[in-house]
């Protein structure tokens, strides 16, 4: 079958990646889609069961530190795009083992934008897009919200590592004219998330019942996306952004640590049918993470004003979403905590 156009996503199996995926898959029959993505603890496949056998869509096992498999790919298959989020995403795991972020991060970014550079040399209408995160912009006080202009002050190994990849996509463009969008989007939360960020951990503790690490005083604030509402403004960027700009994603949703624990808890409690309050009683202060950032909020003005993305989910009814879709996806979460999905799909693909 012959496509119009071809879009390499990196990262397709993860959190975020894969709500993209199905949505271009889906929504752009006459595209194909190229699923690369290397299969770490993050990634598995059952997060795409449904489209996995779509005409327009390709999945392939591989790994972007290794720059020869890149440069191969990117000779053998014709792309006109790349949408990047493969990424080492987890903050505390930045904290206690910075190398594996810089490796992915910063050096499998490169050996694309080389691929990507190389490839599409003397070509038009290609475009490399970069997800990236506001950790890059470090941390607000009490107001205040991160723009497009915000300096970049990157505090943890994991949000460093994202701005030294950002200012990389951004110097490719100005030094060798690569065609380069970038975004930087605030926290996103729903269905497919690894258990290890807050919601998706706090929901599975509330299940069995064993205790809340809320880090510090609980008075940290991040600005809450529905992953959905990322993945269409993800496709409005792609298709409509400015060569060479960058845009802001936010819900304009801001939430204290531990405003979202309480409600998140109160929503457990009815979907569980415990009694009021009783999930409450599993959260316990611990030790806060190390430069743990204080507070961030995304103004994304631009992204509404100059491309007419606004998003459409509030939190109360994207956490009961969330809530309920884990507790209806117990299977899913076992696989994932205990690594079977990991050994399963590994195996099925180890020789790509
Ligand atoms: P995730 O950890 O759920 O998924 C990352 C995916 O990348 C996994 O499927 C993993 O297997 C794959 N991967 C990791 N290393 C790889 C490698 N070396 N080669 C090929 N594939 C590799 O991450 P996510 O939360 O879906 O985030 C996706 C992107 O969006 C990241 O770039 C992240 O920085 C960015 N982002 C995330 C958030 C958020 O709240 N999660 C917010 C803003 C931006
Ligand atoms: P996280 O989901 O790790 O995202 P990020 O650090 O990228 O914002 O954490 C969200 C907030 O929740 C952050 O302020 C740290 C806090 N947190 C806890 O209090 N306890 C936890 O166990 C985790 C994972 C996070």
């Amino acid at each position: 079958m012959n496509f119009d156009h071809k879009i390499l996503v990196t990262g397709g199996a993860g959190f975020i990646g894969s709500h993209l995926v199905r949505l271009l898959v889906n929504k752009y029959p006459n595209y194909s889609i190229v699923n690369l993505d290397e299969l770490t603890y993050a990634g598995n496949m059952e997060n795409l069961k449904d489209i996995e056998n779509a005409s327009n869509y390709t999945f392939i096992k591989g790994d972007i530190t290794d720059a020869d498999f890149i440069h191969e790919l990117f000779s053998v298959q014709q792309f006109d795009g790349v949408i990047h989020l493969a990424a080492e995403s987890h903050v505390d795991r930045s904290i206690s083992n910075p190398m594996s972020f810089i490796m992915t991060n910063i050096v499998g970014t490169v050996n694309l934008l080389n691929a990507a550079k190389k490839a599409w040399e003397g070509k038009d209408g290609k475009r490399f897009f970069h997800v990236s995160t506001d950790e890059v912009y470090g941390t607000l006080g009490e107001t205040g919200l991160f723009t497009e202009e915000t300096a970049y002050d990157p505090r943890s190994p994991y949000s460093a590592s994202k701005a030294s990849s950002d200012h990389l996509v951004r110097a490719y463009h100005h030094t060798f004219g690569l065609p380069i969008v970038v975004s930087n989007c605030s926290n996103n939360y729903g269905p497919n998330q690894f258990p290890e960020k807050l919601l998706p951990l706090f929901i599975h503790n509330i299940k069995n019942e064993k205790p809340l690490p809320v880090y510090g005083d609980g008075k940290y604030t991040r600005d809450w996306l529905w992953v959905m509402d990322h993945a269409t403004a993800i496709d409005v960027i792609y298709h409509k952004g400015k060569n060479g700009d960058t845009y802001n994603i936010g819900g304009h949703n801001e939430w204290k640590n531990i405003d979202i624990i309480h409600q998140l808890c109160d929503v457990m409690d009815d979907l569980l049918d415990r009694a009021k309050g009783s999930s409450r009683e599993l959260i316990t202060f611990v030790k806060d993470r190390p430069g743990h950032d204080r507070r961030y909020a995304i103004d994304a003005t631009k992204l509404k004003d100059e491309l007419g993305w606004v998003p459409s989910l509030q939190m109360e009814e994207g956490l009961l979403k969330t809530a309920k879709w884990y507790l209806e996806n117990e299977e899913w979460l076992d696989n994932v905590t205990s690594g079977n999905y990991q050994k399963y799909y590994k195996e099925q693909y180890a020789n790509r």
